[in-house]
């Protein structure tokens, strides 16, 4: 069966700029964008929330039969439902990132997760972001893209994103806003601090890439792109001349 509109997979370990990649192709292209991880995270909540543990796959799977994992793609990234309730921000924390990547090796909750992917992504016109979309979600995908980056570089992207954006002068923030001023870092903390992240991120590279069930690789017939010496700007430019040579011409 042809689809009409095209599926394009985006792979590639934590940190490489994934998700900023394709929220913008999706929006440069008038696509969904569907980011798989995030379903990886909803059952890993739901897992950590009810005790359960990741290392072992039955008591996993009866759960995820009876959870509705839902996205809502929205300009920036998905809305993440799990049984209705909206878990976009707390799927992003710590304790659940490392729980997403230790459940994800089961090779029957994996069938689960591709069996409902394909399901969303089917009709085309999606941009859909994971480690294995490219190899077993859709083989078929009319455009792959691996994206990667040394780790050094991911987890140094990571660090800047967990420190606050510019605050807005003090003396804006009305006093009773009960708005929180986060203390400054010495240098010695941040460098703890951006040692940990990295630490985490080679932890999670390592089982994503090494497990038996679709390890993190790229499809034979994926485009690679390594960021590590790349700007954001650059790596948005050249992915859309990618998209750009498979689309068919208007
Ligand atoms: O992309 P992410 O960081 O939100 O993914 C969280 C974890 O889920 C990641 O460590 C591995 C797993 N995952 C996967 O195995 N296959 C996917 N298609 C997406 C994520």
């Amino acid at each position: 069966t042809k689809r009409q509109r095209p599926v394009i997979a985006i792979d590639g370990p934590a940190g490489a700029g994934k998700s900023t990649l394709a929220a913008h192709l999706a929006r440069r292209f008038g696509f969904l964008n569907l980011e798989t991880g995030a379903m990886y995270r909803a059952l890993a909540l739901k897992a950590i929330e009810n005790d359960f543990a990741f290392d072992e796959e039955a008591p996993l799977l009866e759960l995820a039969s009876h959870t509705r994992i839902a996205l809502e793609p929205q300009m920036e990234g998905n809305r993440v439902l799990l049984d209705g309730m909206d878990v976009s921000r707390r799927i992003r924390e710590q304790d659940v990132t490392s729980a997403a990547s230790q459940i994800s090796i089961h090779h029957n909750l994996r069938a689960w997760m591709v069996l409902q992917q394909r399901a969303l992504g089917q009709q085309g016109g999606v941009v859909m972001e994971g480690r294995d979309i490219g190899t077993a979600v859709f083989p078929d995908a009319e455009v792959k893209i691996f994206l990667d980056a040394a780790p050094e570089v991911r987890g140094n992207r990571r660090y800047r994103q967990t420190i606050p954006a510019p605050s807005p002068e003090l003396s804006e923030i009305p006093a009773d806003s009960g708005r929180q001023v986060p203390p400054p870092q010495s240098a010695e903390e941040q460098r703890a601090a951006e040692e940990a992240i990295l630490r985490d991120l080679k932890e999670r590279d390592y089982r994503d890439r090494h497990r038996a069930e679709s390890p993190l690789q790229p499809a034979a017939d994926a485009v690679i792109l390594d960021s590590t010496a790349m700007t954001l700007e650059e790596v948005l430019a050249r992915a859309e001349e990618i998209v750009r040579a498979h689309l068919p011409a208007d």
